[in-house]
């Protein structure tokens, strides 16, 4: 116990010295005591925890100690596959039912991170309480609501010193990691242009019959009567009109632009377009008497968020999740010799490319490869999301091991997250452009991208 408390000590005296140096410590100055093995807890078992629980499992320098949930069928789903595995069973929390039980399993004293993959209303709350209890923070994507829970998570962080990493696995994806050697190596020039977004038909996600063995699809129900996401996020597309799943399309675009590391977001706004896909689906699934056709979507089937950079960049994001389409980030990375667009598959390199004409990536994916996933690509093969979700997993263990600054920080966390709120805020003002705050209070000029994201991991 007395090892946990004085590593809990170092931890916080090395996050809070992190933070307020802003960047400027070396590693190794910070790598002072480490550790082989961790014990990890889950808050969530539920569809994303169980594709999470899978790459804790495969590791040996994890025991999963501790599992919450408030539904029994996910927990027991969770505990099956800890037995498959053949590893020692965790302790469970919230099988009674009770939405506060994760917090018993937070001061027990036991753990040395916690994942947490619940609904999106919780994650503000639960990261805050296990930062205030002095257990580190991996947080499945986004960092809070409102405007005020990223404040809130934030000056937790910063207070406590707790370390906290956002779970963005797309910023592992092999070929948005081979485009960062190639922004770095200056392949692109000076960048002046990033898009990326959400561009995922989740009709089939946010509606479904309630059955646990059909969660996908099976039916027009949401709320009390569907099951996993169609119990909580079809709710968000109801209340809300914005930009609600930034992470994806811009931890990519932040970490080419150096945000928070001598970059910053100045100005931001949004468009929505009417909302159709939603109610149209509901309609032809479950027909024109069902109960949910009556149901009034707030969320515009295509909202378009503009943002501007202090150093001349603009990004465009697109969240476009209620009509049918095939999946896509829309990425675009654009600089005075060149762009990648991912939806083609496509590079043009001044010099290099024939004027006006795309060149295929893969050879470009080849020569960039990024050196984790050159060393890492076995391992990930067959983790969730095309191997992302490996690398997004080990970042964070292997960053809690070394006592390292994690690398998607908490002020990646809530700059990226507080997208959402300040999208809805400029859709409900008619569109109007608004100043993105700095949470960083002026640290982003003379942070430096040592400890940038996929340096070391
Ligand atoms: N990064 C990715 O690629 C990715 C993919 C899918 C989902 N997600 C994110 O993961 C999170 C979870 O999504 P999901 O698809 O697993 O949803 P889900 O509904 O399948 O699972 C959420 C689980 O949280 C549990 N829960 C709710 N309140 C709780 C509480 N108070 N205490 C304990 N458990 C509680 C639910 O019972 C449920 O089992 C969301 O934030 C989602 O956006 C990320």
């Amino acid at each position: 116990m007395n090892k946990l408390l004085n590593r809990r000590q170092f931890l916080t005296a090395a996050s809070g010295a992190t933070a307020a140096l802003a960047g400027s410590l070396s590693l190794p100055a910070l790598a002072a005591e480490g550790r082989e093995r961790v014990r990890i807890g889950m808050i969530g078992t539920g569809m994303r925890g169980q594709v999470l629980l899978r790459e804790l499992l495969r590791r040996d320098d994890v025991e999963v100690s501790a599992l919450c949930d408030i539904e029994p069928i996910m927990l027991g789903k969770a505990l099956a596959q800890v037995e498959k595995e053949g590893k020692p069973r965790p302790r469970t929390y919230g099988d009674n039912g009770d939405k506060h039980a994760y917090r018993a399993m937070l001061d027990a004293k036991e753990l040395d991170g916690v994942i947490i993959a619940t609904p999106w209303e919780w994650h503000a709350q639960m990261a805050i309480d296990a930062m205030q209890a002095k257990v580190p923070v991996g947080c499945e994507v986004v960092a809070g609501v409102s405007l005020q829970d990223h404040w809130d998570v934030l000056n937790t962080q910063l207070k406590t010193g707790t370390p906290y990493m956002l779970l963005e696995n797309v910023c592992y994806r092999r070929d948005v990691m081979a485009v960062l050697q190639m922004v770095r190596s200056g392949l692109f020039g000076e960048l002046v242009h990033l898009q990326g977004g959400y561009q995922h038909d989740l009709r089939a996600v946010k509606f479904n019959n309630g059955d646990p063995a059909k969660p996908y699809g099976s039916g027009v129900e949401f709320g009390g009567k569907g099951w996993s996401e169609a119990r909580w996020r079809t709710e968000h597309s109801v209340q809300r009109n914005g930009e609600l799943y930034p992470s994806h399309g811009i931890g990519p675009c932040a970490m080419y632009a150096n945000i928070n590391r001598g970059n910053r977001f100045t100005r931001i706004n949004t468009f929505a377009t009417k909302a159709r896909g939603l109610h149209e689906y509901i309609v032809k699934q479950g027909g024109a008497e069902h109960p949910n056709a009556q149901a009034k979507f707030k969320l515009g089937d295509v909202v378009t968020t503009t943002i501007s950079c202090e150093n001349g960049e603009t990004i465009l994001l697109q969240h476009d999740t209620s009509l049918p389409r095939p999946y896509s980030l829309g990425f675009r990375v654009q600089g005075t010799n060149g762009l990648w667009m991912d939806v083609n598959h496509g590079i043009h390199i001044e010099g290099i490319s024939k004027p006006h004409q795309w060149d295929d990536f893969q050879g470009y994916q080849d020569k960039f490869d990024h050196p984790l996933w050159r060393k890492y690509a076995e391992k990930a093969s067959g983790a969730g999301h095309g191997g992302m979700d490996y690398f997004v997993i080990h970042a964070f263990i292997e960053a809690l091991k070394a006592n390292a600054p994690m690398p998607i920080d908490i002020y990646d966390a809530v700059t990226w997250s507080a997208i959402t709120p300040l999208s809805e805020q400029s859709i409900a003002q008619n569109y109007q452009t608004l100043d993105f705050p700095d949470f960083t209070k002026g640290a982003w000029a003379k942070r430096k991208p040592i400890f940038a994201f996929g340096d070391k991991y």
